[in-house]
């Protein structure tokens, strides 16, 4: 029979990846999945513009010389904001990024303040302010830039608490902001939050609708590919920090992963084999 699953790598600088990944593999359509975090360079809310418009093409390019995706999903709003139009231009494959979900946010609130949580660089990115420019003109928008909050969802894949102050830091932030007490939508502009959505409400003064783009992003990559109905297959699993990925191996265990890989360092990116938590 011939294997009509589609070969998908998800990309992002750490496990954040891991909510998109979720949303895809919960969609019900026949993807094989492979999974690459850049996590040497984590996080990657704290570089420039210049590092990562370098780095995520050239090491996009080479795992996709390995491992032949058919698409590959940019699941990272930090590196998609700066870097999709670099990434795409490198590869000759369709390449699905993912962005703030401002568009649905806007159009659930209610109250017409919408927070808006992201990492330090996607916060005040160009991309970020034409978002809102275009679909919450008449909308107040209150951000939050943190990269501790990217941290604790690392701790808490690690199977760690989360750093409870990021998350006290990040819901002052917001609903402690001039009219930030009628924030009633609060748009999760980084794929690692969607992992604290759990703590982040119970720390928040009110109930709010918390958005992110998971699923938008799991249609999305159907329509591309054309992608069959069926169960999807879980593959490979490479990391830049082979130490980091021992750490937070687990959360991929228990996500059907059984392949892990180490990246080597710029400019070869080569893999090779990474012993399981277990085996070391
Ligand atoms: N998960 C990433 C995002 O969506 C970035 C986290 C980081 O700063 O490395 O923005």
């Amino acid at each position: 029979m011939v294997n009509a699953a589609k070969r998908v790598l998800v990309f992002d600088s750490g496990v954040g990846g891991l909510s998109v990944f979720d949303a895809i593999a919960a969609s019900g359509k026949a993807f094989e999945l492979d999974y690459a975090a850049d996590n040497a360079w984590l996080p990657y809310g704290l570089k420039t513009d210049e590092q990562l418009r370098d780095r995520v093409p050239a090491l996009l390019t080479r795992l996709a010389a390995q491992w032949a995706p058919e698409a590959v999903v940019v699941a990272c709003n930090t590196a998609s904001t700066i870097a999709l139009e670099q990434v795409r231009a490198a590869l000759n494959i369709p390449v699905v990024g993912v962005v703030p979900p401002i568009k649905p946010a806007a159009a659930a609130t209610r109250t017409g303040v919408i927070g808006l949580l992201a990492t330090p660089a996607t916060v005040q990115r160009a991309y970020t302010n034409d978002l809102i420019a275009q679909f919450a003109g008449d909308k107040r928008v209150i951000r939050f830039g943190s990269a501790a909050l990217v941290e604790a969802a690392e701790r808490k894949l690690r199977g760690d608490d989360p750093d409870q102050s990021a998350i006290t830091e990040a819901i002052g932030g917001l609903f402690g902001a001039p009219g930030g007490a009628e924030i009633d939508v609060v748009a999760l502009a980084c794929t690692h939050f969607p992992l604290l959505a759990a703590e982040l409400a119970d720390a928040a003064p009110r109930p709010c609708v918390w958005m992110d783009s998971g699923e938008a992003i799991a249609r999305r990559l159907a329509h591309v590919l054309i992608a069959e109905e069926g169960a999807p297959r879980v593959r490979r699993a490479a990391f830049t920090s082979g130490d980091g990925a021992r750490a937070s191996l687990r959360a991929f265990e228990t996500r059907g992963f059984s392949d892990f890989s180490h990246i080597a360092e710029a400019p070869s990116f080569a893999l090779t084999s990474l012993a399981r938590a277990s085996q070391v």
